[in-house]
């Protein structure tokens, strides 16, 4: 049967698949374009760019789609409204927000006409998220990539806020890596779409360097591994040789602070700077995120093959939802 599209405030996507925001310019509009040609929301990842960068990255997807681009911005950084206000400015469909919760950022988007998508981990948050005027909510799981707000599986978490979240599409985001899985969440969990990311790094499109897919595809279970960010929230990453420092507590002080990028940060040592080298294909001292997965996935596609391979899978299990 078809897979319903996904509503949120004004815009439609045909397919219910939100390409995750990936920072440190993982997602960017190299990937975030031709997802929303596809039919589904690309999202590009706003936190620790240069705003005037993110400005020109958001014109850029806009002028080569007329899907929908949104743009995914962490609370946790300390120019959280400066980025959300330059997103917008530059002309956004919708924002996603997660690593936090902001109440002042609703009526941000009363007052400017955009939707706002809030990522959450827990009912109380999706409750609080809803009654606030979320457009949507993502629900992320413990098996998602990046930084992570629960230790709960997706299909133990799922229920729990599909029961408080009435109102607004309900999307669920972590460890989904077929469109089988992707119709079992929705015909049999209730949601309205899925959130997808760590598929989306292994794409021909995604611009990390090939070093950083190589370490995804040559990935196994025991590899991925939870790690300590300064953000102040475990982040899953690869086992590298610096994330292997990081499990063992090695002296990792970051001498200087040259990015100045999160509202709160213990020092341990520069988020930013490891991503970016990761990013770069300096893997040795780079910090890998991915979601745990990720050694499901062993071959880079295009954007198209992916949405060609979740759809036809998707369409040929999915019924109507059992719930309503
Ligand atoms: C490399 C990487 C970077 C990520 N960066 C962010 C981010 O900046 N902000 C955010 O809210 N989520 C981030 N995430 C989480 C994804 O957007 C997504 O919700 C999650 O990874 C979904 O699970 P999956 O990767 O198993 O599909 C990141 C994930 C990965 C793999």
């Amino acid at each position: 049967m078809k897979l319903p599209p996904l509503t949120i405030g004004p815009f439609t996507a045909p397919i219910p698949l939100i390409q995750g925001g990936m920072s440190i310019r993982v997602s960017t509009s190299a990937l975030a374009v031709p997802v929303a040609e596809c039919g589904g929301i690309g999202t590009i990842g706003g936190s620790s760019i240069p705003t005037e960068d993110l400005k020109a990255d958001i014109r850029k997807a806009k002028s080569l789609t007329k899907g929908i681009i949104a743009v995914n911005i962490m609370y946790a950084m300390k120019n959280f409204y400066n980025l959300v206000m330059a997103s917008i400015e530059a002309g956004v469909d919708m924002i996603i927000t997660g690593a936090g919760f902001s109440r002042d950022i609703y009526k941000i988007g009363r007052e400017t006409n955009t939707p706002i998508v809030s990522i959450v981990s827990s009912p109380a948050f999706a409750k609080l998220a809803e009654k606030m005027g979320a457009a949507a909510i993502i629900v992320e799981a413990k098996e998602a990539g990046g930084h992570l707000g629960t230790d709960v599986a997706l299909r133990d978490l799922f229920p729990s806020i599909r029961e408080v979240v009435r109102k607004v599409p309900l999307i669920a985001a972590g460890g989904i890596t077929n469109g089988y899985e992707m119709a079992e969440l929705m015909d049999k969990y209730g949601a309205d779409g899925v959130q997808i990311a760590t598929r989306f790094v292994l794409t021909k499109e995604c611009s990390v360097s090939d070093a950083f897919k190589q370490t995804y595809l040559n990935a196994k279970k025991e590899d991925v591994v939870l790690i300590h960010s300064p953000v102040g929230m475990p982040g899953r990453a690869i086992r590298t040789p610096f994330a292997e420092k990081l499990l063992r507590g090695d002296d990792l002080k970051a001498k200087e602070c040259q990015f100045k990028c999160l509202k709160k940060c213990d020092h341990y040592y520069c988020i930013s700077d490891r991503l970016i080298k990761a990013h770069d294909g300096d893997i040795e001292n780079g910090l890998v995120f991915t979601g745990e997965n990720v050694y499901k996935m062993k071959e880079i596609l295009t954007v198209r093959e992916v949405f060609d391979m979740f759809v036809s899978q998707a369409e040929s299990v999915y019924k109507e939802p059992v719930i309503s």
